[in-house]
């Protein structure tokens, strides 16, 4: 048995890596820019979401497994306690977390598993940034 093809597919890879990655992050960004219903998340964010686009790209590259430049970048920065200070509500992290669901599901094909397990996996991220 050939070992390095018999090694498992991180999710990275399996749904197509950087490229599908940036797809999803640059969807995302577009669906809160533009859709009326995104506008108190939107309103949240800088007027210019070109950082933005980048950082969340390379976030997510990590998180699913690929390349951690993100972390070199950001030393020591954790996601969770970056958003502790941004007044999440309930609302805000529905809209984050339905857009990235659209963002995933328009930006492949991604396996329908993967799809479904990252955006739940990112949903319950938002909502547990909800502050008290
Ligand atoms: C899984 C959930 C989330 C992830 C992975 C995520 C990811 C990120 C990343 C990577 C950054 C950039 C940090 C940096 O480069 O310094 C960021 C910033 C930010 N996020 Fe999130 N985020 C999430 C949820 C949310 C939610 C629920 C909200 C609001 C309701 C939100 C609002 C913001 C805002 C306002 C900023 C700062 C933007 C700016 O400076 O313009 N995020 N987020």
């Amino acid at each position: 048995m050939n070992l390095e093809t018999s090694k498992p597919q991180t999710p990275y890879e399996a749904l197509g890596g950087r490229e599908v990655i940036e797809r999803i992050v640059n969807r995302f960004y577009d669906l809160v820019d533009q859709e009326p219903q995104y506008s108190e998340l939107r309103q949240m964010h800088a007027a210019d979401l070109g950082p933005m686009r980048h950082s969340l790209a390379g976030w997510l590259t990590a998180w699913a497994g690929g390349p951690k430049d993100w972390f070199d970048e950001n030393p020591g920065k954790c996601m969770m306690s970056a958003h502790r200070g941004l007044g999440v509500s309930k609302q805000t992290a529905s809209q984050w977390a339905e857009a990235m669901a659209r963002a995933i599901d328009e930006s492949g094909p991604i396996e329908p598993k993967l799809a479904n397990a990252m955006s739940a996996r990112l949903h319950l991220m938002a909502h547990a940034m909800v502050a008290e």
